[in-house]
């Protein structure tokens, strides 16, 4: 996925590095044409103009100088609130031509405070020079001479501009993917086998509409089909072992897209069972720009497994579900699966349910998890 990260939001490219150049050096040309023979003082509005006006300088075709403000916010003493103040002009402005070159204009305050003070001290022009512009957020009345591109309302970042201080060096310009995702609620229910992650993923399916995925059910279905997957799934399922991690992960991804990409959530019942799928698990969703928000463990007593799940190969026959079978898995949970609860822990998203008693008071509590994230 063509897509990064700065610090917790993900941005795609949408003006890249040779379209920003192609611009610059078309506008430079027209300014040189405009002020033929004025010797234009640039001021650089720091810090997001500076690489913007050092390119914009270096396509200059007639003599200029630059120089750079930066704009000072403090609270006022009167009701005006909020003051910006121009600090950094060393040079005398009278009879100039002055060209401010800025990263970005949107709602188009601080330039007219710009204007205002600038206009002071006797400059014979003021223009405005800016490499983005944001029609839709403009409030005051401004006549921008020079526009290079005119953005939709989206948050940008690179080629001099910030998230928080990052991203200034990026070559191209990103935007942000806009988290249409926020509400989705990414939930691993985890247990030993019979601890109730089915059981409860139907109730919490029927409650919350999320998604379900249960790469046990997956597995069954190719065997009963009769897959080449389910040929090799059953060798590992009868002898109550686990299907290599490669093999798993080729097929959560292509479920998981399955589901498309404005779902509320997806249950995941049964993965990951290794660390190797924890972090496969974590790596796929980041590349979606998702992320698992609770590790959901239902911690069931192993002489309460054994009881429900010998009970359920004699009502279902569930061909794994017979004692040999059961106490193979069993130790296949301790050595390969039970690591994860730290793992989880160190994810911050673990959360501990008693998965003994009534099937109520259980979902009970995994509800009060679902709700608090
Ligand atoms: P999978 O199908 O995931 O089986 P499992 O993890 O062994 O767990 P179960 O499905 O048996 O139990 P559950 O926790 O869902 O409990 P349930 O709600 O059914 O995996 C099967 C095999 O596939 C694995 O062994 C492996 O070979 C392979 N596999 C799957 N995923 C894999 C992966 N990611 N990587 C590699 N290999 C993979 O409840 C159990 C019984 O208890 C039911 O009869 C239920 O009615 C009853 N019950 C539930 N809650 C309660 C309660 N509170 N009180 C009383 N009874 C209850
Ligand atoms: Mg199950």
């Amino acid at each position: 996925m063509d897509s990064i990260k700065i610090k917790d939001k993900r941005f795609r490219i949408s003006i890249p590095e040779a379209e920003i150049k192609r611009r610059i050096k078309e506008m430079a040309g027209q300014i040189s044409k405009d002020l033929e023979g004025k010797n234009p003082l640039f001021l650089g509005v720091l810090n997001g103009s500076f690489i913007f006006a050092a390119d914009l300088m270096r396509e200059m075709t007639i003599p200029c100088e630059i120089s750079f403000v930066k704009l000072a916010s403090y609270q006022g003493t009167t009701s005006t609130g909020k003051v910006t103040e121009v600090i950094g002009i060393n040079e005398n402005l009278s009879g100039r031509t002055v060209v401010i070159v800025e990263d970005i204009v949107e709602s188009g305050t601080t330039m007219k405070r710009m204007i205002e003070q600038l206009g002071t001290r006797n400059p014979e022009s003021v223009r405005i020079c800016t490499l983005f512009f944001k029609p839709d957020k403009l409030k005051e009345d401004l006549n921008l001479d020079y526009v290079a591109f005119r953005i939709p309302d989206d948050f940008i970042v690179g080629y001099g501009l910030d998230y928080d201080q990052a991203g200034r060096e990026l070559r191209d310009v990103y935007s942000i993917i806009e988290d249409k995702n926020k509400n989705m609620k990414n939930i691993v229910i985890f247990g030993a086998p019979g601890s109730g992650k089915g059981t409860q993923s139907d109730k919490m399916i029927e409650k919350y509409g999320l998604n379900h995925i249960s790469t046990g059910d997956v597995l069954r279905a190719e065997i009963k089909n009769g897959t080449e997957l389910g040929k090799t799934a059953k060798g590992y399922i009868d002898n109550g072992q686990l299907i290599p991690d490669d093999l798993m992960v080729s097929i959560l991804a292509s479920v998981y897209d399955s589901f498309g990409r404005e779902h509320k959530g997806v249950i995941f019942d049964g993965f990951p069972r290794t660390i190797p799928q924890a972090e496969a698990l974590k790596k796929m969703l980041d590349e979606r720009g998702d992320k698992v928000a609770a590790m959901i463990e239902l911690d069931v007593p192993e002489e309460e497994l054994m009881k429900r799940l010998i009970l359920r190969g004699q009502q279902s026959g569930r061909a794994d579900d017979n004692e040999e079978t059961i106490k193979k898995r069993l130790v296949v949970y301790h050595s390969q699966t039970q690591p994860l609860i730290e793992w989880y822990k160190k994810e911050g998203i673990h959360y501990h349910i008693n998965g003994l008693g009534e099937l109520d008071r259980i979902f009970a509590d995994i509800c009060a998890v679902i709700d608090g994230i």
